[in-house]
């Protein structure tokens, strides 16, 4: 006997990630399909979201999954977001109560990583988790988050 779900693997996510993109009448319905999938089998994901660049230096809140967050807009110079978006890598943040860049969206949020989504070098925008657990998110997050991220980059 089996208890409780059973999750996809991280290939099966991107398999059904390029699925989607398929689909997807436009990059946002596609955007509202990942956030689902990856709340949906990753229960350790909290808070799955979308932020896209709005002209050179501010970060706007796309479709998302979870708790509505305060921050709908981040200048680049602020927040992990900013942060991962001005430089353009992946940021994983263990505690980020012990990050003075972090801006808070919920209290229960222990750890955080957002993944940049690059077009020719070009930040597009990202792909931001938080988790309630602290040291949530390995390489292994980070690799299936910019595989994601690369998918839907050719969809905005
Ligand atoms: N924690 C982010 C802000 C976005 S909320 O987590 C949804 C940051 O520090 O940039």
């Amino acid at each position: 006997m089996r208890f409780g779900p059973i999750m996809k693997m991280d290939g099966e996510i991107a398999a059904a990630v390029r699925g989607l993109a398929t689909r997807a009448a436009t990059g946002v319905e596609l955007m509202e399909g990942v956030v689902r999938l990856l709340r949906e089998e990753r229960p350790y994901y909290s808070w799955a979201g979308f932020y896209l660049m709005e002209g050179a230096d501010t970060l706007v809140l796309g479709p998302y999954h979870g708790k509505p967050s305060p921050h709908t807009r981040i200048p680049l110079h602020q927040g992990i977001c900013g942060a991962a978006a001005s430089t353009g890598e992946s940021l994983i943040i263990d505690d980020v109560n012990a990050d003075p860049r972090y801006l808070a969206c919920s209290l229960e949020t222990r750890s955080e990583i957002v993944v940049p989504i690059k077009r020719e070098g070009k930040v597009l925008g990202e792909i931001d988790i938080d988790s309630d657990r602290p040291s949530a998110f390995s390489d292994e997050d980070r690799r299936l988050l910019e595989e994601v991220a690369a998918i839907v980059a050719g969809r905005l």
